[in-house]
């Protein structure tokens, strides 16, 4: 028998970056005016590529590339015909539920093309602004609805066009993990003290108390995360919605608002400082935003199983319970090839 050195010693080796697959959920793909009508364009996510377009009428499809016929990729030299995809190789047309709508040159069509949708596409909302896509491994429909944020959908009383994306050489999880870890928030960022939390869980959603009151956060599923930060009675608001590019690639991506505050007010002065203090750059702050110091440790650690807590780490472990929900498994069927 080893010492337990050397098991740690030993189990560091065999460790991985990113040992987990693509979660389910709904996730951020464009900013809704990123895409024209009558657009198309290949977009990588999930682990693969996709053909996002948009119908002249303005709806939305986000399809698998490659054309169920002989194979084409229809994001080189298809084209958006109404609401349709067309593949530029037999114009097949394609909505955006999958469904074959047009085989321009067959008398008789092949029956499966009538009874179910062919080529693989996600389901789509528009919402906040932004396009999203439900992912799921096993392609079954969304299991929650994104919800109502008054801070991005309600047309008045908010402001704030600030927005950011930072990619990190790392999996969606590890990246999420940050909202629990508050020990960390002292150590790698300079906070004064580690901020007790409280996490409470309830299917997909995790809502997090940090510093009694002073961060609300609550996570939708693996893709959608509100924090609510107040300061003297002023509340600003972080909206992140990272997206899983691949395995252990991610693209994080956020809004800032706040109330739509009087020009030379007090609390736009406050409003705006705790903006400046969510991405780093409040001046006269010790504290570092994750800009400059999270990703140094994302793009290098490794994702350790079994870790060695203590008595003042945040719920890591119970975070690691919730977000498991969102790992299903791939069928044989749609691993194949891959
Ligand atoms: S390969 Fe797409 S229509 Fe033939
Ligand atoms: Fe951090």
């Amino acid at each position: 028998m080893g010492s337990p050195n050397l098991k740690v010693l030993l189990e560091s080796k065999t460790l991985e970056r990113c040992p987990f697959p693509i979660p389910a959920g709904w996730f951020f793909v464009d900013y809704s005016e990123n895409l024209k009508p009558g657009e198309l364009r290949n977009v990588q996510l999930f682990d693969q590529e996709w053909v996002l377009f948009r119908g002249e009428g303005g709806s939305v499809g986000m399809s698998d590339p490659y054309c169920p016929h002989l194979g084409a990729h229809m994001g080189h030299g298809g084209k958006v015909c109404g609401e349709h995809l067309r593949c530029p190789f037999h114009h097949w047309e394609y909505d955006a539920s999958g469904f074959c709508k047009s085989i321009p040159y067959a008398k008789i069509v092949p029956p499966i093309v009538k009874r179910e949708p062919i080529l693989r596409t996600l389901p789509i909302k528009e919402k906040y602004g932004l396009i999203w896509a439900w992912f799921h491994p096993a392609c079954e429909p969304p299991s929650w609805e994104l919800p109502y944020i008054p801070e991005i959908e309600d047309a008045s009383g908010y402001t704030g066009s600030r927005r950011g994306s930072w990619t990190a050489n790392t999996c969606i999880q590890e990246i999420a993990e940050n909202g629990v870890d508050t020990a960390h928030l002292k150590f790698l960022h300079g906070a004064p003290m580690i901020p007790p939390v409280e996490a409470t869980y309830d299917g997909p959603v995790m809502k997090l108390d940090i510093g009694r009151g002073y961060i609300l956060g609550t996570a939708y599923g693996p893709g959608l995360n509100v924090m609510r930060f107040t300061q003297q009675g002023v509340t600003a608001t972080m909206i992140s919605y990272t997206q899983p590019i691949s395995a252990e690639k991610s693209q994080m991506n956020m809004s800032f608002r706040h109330p739509d505050f009087a020009a030379g007010s007090t609390e736009l002065h406050i409003a705006k400082k705790i903006v400046d203090h969510m991405i780093g750059a409040a001046e006269g702050e010790e504290s570092a935003g994750f800009e400059s110091v999270d990703f140094i440790v994302w793009n290098n650690k490794k994702y350790r199983p079994n870790p060695l807590l203590c008595d003042g780490d945040g719920p890591v472990l119970q975070f690691r319970k919730w977000f498991k929900q969102f790992y299903v498994e791939t069928p044989a069927e749609l691993r194949q090839g891959q």
